[in-house]
């Protein structure tokens, strides 16, 4: 059996967390281990404030909370996406509008985003899918230009960069996953991420219940969003192997790159001149070509003992959003099309080149 991911735990993290746990650092609120992982997943990323918290879906959602959106206004988001990137708007009382895919990245189409924007829109969460980043630079000057808020959806994308400057630091706050199937892990977790001093006072405030002083007296509603220490120091092991992991995930894109090119009805990953993909997973979509369906191609792949996994339905299909008031149905064919056709490949960073050329003749022959 080939899984679709394999997390690799190493003695550093074993010995990391261990040490964790023998100086009692067992919560999120004592020790240096959190403090420690912020500030070099701060560092790593390039900006100046990390605040790490119990996983991606609360990182987005403490974000879009700490933004102070107003009942009904409304948040473009990348339809495809997992439904996390939604639930965070969805909790805040806001509406989640959103934005088909490019057919070739699959992030969300920049060139959509004017003709989305109404009076009531606050905010942008655009997703760096499956690790390929969104043209940010394009993003940011469309924000500025309507005075949005911009929260990156970082959690498939630590270490994708658009020329040369990573996700994580282009937008107001930015909200990575620590996932088992991360690219870097802590089995749960996650982090925001921003440059601006206030915005992370109010994350740090709002993660731990909001207390301030006198203690057991708050004027906020916040939220017991903290990691606890021996995840940080298992994060912080992670951190320091960060490069390494993604010369593997590039390594075995390269490589079904090399054994898929010019197959028919096949489309492998894009990655475009000004970016540094991080193939968090390597997704590919078919089309009729191939002679056979995708959900044909996942029980065959199965049948050999590959395991894979369709991309995400659509956010603009999904009926809990579609229950929100205000919701506007939009519709999105690229997104609805790359969740019909696409599927992605085991992707962990200890595959063989043998077992990739397997994965790839099951495919084709
Ligand atoms: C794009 C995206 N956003 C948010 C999340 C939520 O992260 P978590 O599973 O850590 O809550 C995930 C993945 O799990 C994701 O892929």
């Amino acid at each position: 059996m080939i899984p679709v991911f394999e997390p690799i735990i190493g003695k550093e993290e074993m010995d990391a967390v261990m040490d964790a746990l023998q100086k009692g650092e067992i919560s999120g609120s004592f020790g240096s281990y959190i403090p420690n992982f912020e500030n070099e997943f701060a560092k790593y990323i390039g900006c100046k404030y990390a605040v790490a918290v119990s996983n991606g879906t609360t990182a987005l959602h403490l974000a879009v909370a700490a933004c102070d959106i107003k009942q009904g206004e409304e948040i473009l988001v990348s339809a495809s996406t997992n439904i996390a990137s939604a639930l965070a708007i969805i909790h805040n009382n806001a509406v989640p509008i959103p934005v088909d895919s490019e057919p070739e990245t699959w992030n969300l189409n920049l060139d959509l985003i004017e003709s989305l924007i109404t009076s009531k829109t606050r905010a942008i969460i655009p997703v760096h899918l499956f690790g390929h980043p969104v043209q940010m630079e394009k993003l940011m000057v469309i924000a500025e230009k309507y005075k949005l808020i911009v929260i990156e959806d970082c959690a498939e994308s630590h270490g994708a960069s658009v020329n040369g400057k990573m996700t994580g630091n282009f937008g107001h706050l930015n909200c990575f996953s620590f996932y088992a199937n991360k690219i870097i892990t802590t089995g749960e977790g996650g982090m925001v991420t921003t440059n601006d001093e206030l915005t992370a006072d109010k994350l740090r405030l709002l993660r731990n219940l909001a207390f301030t002083k006198p203690r057991f007296f708050h004027e906020e509603a916040g939220f017991n969003f903290r990691m606890t220490g021996y995840q940080a120091a298992m994060g912080l092991a992670q951190v320091r192997k960060i490069e390494n992991i993604i010369s593997d995930k590039r390594r075995v894109a390269h490589l079904y790159n090399k054994y898929l090119a010019n197959k028919p009805g096949i489309k492998t990953p894009f990655e475009a001149v000004w970016a540094r993909n991080v193939y968090w997973m390597y997704g590919i979509v078919v089309d009729p070509e191939l002679g056979i369906t995708r959900n044909e191609l996942v029980r065959k792949l199965s049948d050999q003992g590959i395991e894979t996994r369709t991309f995400f339905c659509p956010m603009n299909l999904q009926p809990c959003v579609q229950r929100v008031k205000g919701f506007r149905q939009i519709d999105c064919p690229i997104a609805e099309n790359i969740w019909e056709n696409g599927l992605y490949l085991p992707s962990s960073t200890n595959l063989t080149e043998d077992q990739i050329a397997f994965v790839c003749d099951a495919i084709t022959y």
